[in-house]
């Protein structure tokens, strides 16, 4: 996996792991280089829990049922399962940022679940001129994100749309080329990979030309959880199912890469974040690695 990025990342906080550091000393550890011995085990781990993939039969049913699994999911947990996440305004500093003009800053995220990136901006970004819209498959999803008590329905607008659907005119609130900025964050892979490209382009339809951007976040070739499937739970390469149902994709740079400039978006920005997570109780080490990535619609 290469790494490049066109653009420097300016963080608070990190922290480097050193040759003389204690692994142990702290809970985590930011920007972690991995040595070849620790690619080769990743890669054995991969390797034996995708070397049966499901039945077609058993592969359609989960496809199927997306939208029905991540329905009950929400069912079960409510808006108790995903955290407040610190890095979301220091990664993306455009989600925050007010603008002057008096035209409006739409903002459109893919995938919204119960408003882990919406609720933040409602609460952060107080510009008059930003509006906010989300979509998500799961009805429950919405419809629990709209009973929150910090939901705006006059700066925000949620509603439901299954985004691998070949036409999303339908269901929108706004017309091609009026979305200043797509946030798909841990979204693209819970969708199976044949659609992945309806969805990119479709984003860039509905983005401004010129300046509307996707910024992504998701999860990267190699990540704990990937590591962590047993042989059974995999449907293609990279591509498995939970406990639960839902369903999961682990990406790399070049794949993210070449699916945003197929679809006619050009870079800026495109990394992988590798942190080490430790447990200081049970001595435990765990690698995360997520992509993050900005891709903008150039002028027509
Ligand atoms: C891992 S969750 C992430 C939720 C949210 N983006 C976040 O970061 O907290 C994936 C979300 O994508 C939604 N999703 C999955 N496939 C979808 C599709 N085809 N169309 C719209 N939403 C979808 C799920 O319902 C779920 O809310």
């Amino acid at each position: 996996m290469g790494e490049t990025s066109n653009e420097t990342r300016k963080q608070f906080g990190n922290r480097y792991l050193t040759e003389d550091d204690n692994v142990f000393k702290h809970n985590a550890w930011d920007d972690v280089k991995w040595d070849e011995e620790q690619e080769k085990l990743a890669l054995e781990s991969v390797q034996k829990n995708s070397a049966i993939v499901m039945p077609t039969e058993q592969v359609s049913k989960y496809i199927n049922e997306a939208d029905t699994n991540w329905n009950a999911f929400y069912n079960l947990h409510q808006n108790k399962f995903f955290k407040d996440r610190h890095w979301l305004f220091t990664e993306f500093p455009e989600l925050k940022t007010s603008h002057s003009t008096s035209e409006s800053f739409n903002i459109f995220e893919i995938g919204c679940g119960v408003g882990n990136t919406i609720l933040p901006i409602l609460k952060y970004n107080n510009d008059d001129n930003v509006q906010i819209y989300g979509c998500d498959f799961s009805p429950r999803a919405i419809e629990i994100l709209q009973k929150n008590e910090n939901f705006d329905s006059k700066r925000c607008q949620v509603f439901v749309l299954d985004a691998t659907n070949e036409n999303w005119q339908d269901s929108l609130p706004f017309g091609e080329n009026s979305i200043d900025i797509i946030v798909m964050i841990f979204v693209l892979s819970a969708i199976k990979p044949e659609r992945m490209q309806t969805v990119l382009e479709n984003c860039f339809k509905y983005l401004k030309p010129g300046t509307g951007q996707v910024l992504f976040r998701d999860y990267g070739r190699y990540d704990l959880a990937q590591l962590r499937f047993k042989a059974g739970k995999c449907l293609q390469n990279n591509f498995y199912a939970r406990g639960d149902g839902t369903l999961v994709y682990f990406f790399d740079q070049d794949e993210i890469r070449m699916r945003f400039l197929n679809a006619g978006f050009v870079e800026g920005q495109n990394i992988v974040d590798r942190r080490l997570q430790v447990n200081r109780g049970k001595q435990l080490k765990m690698y995360r690695v997520w992509i993050q990535a900005k891709y903008r619609k150039p002028n027509e």
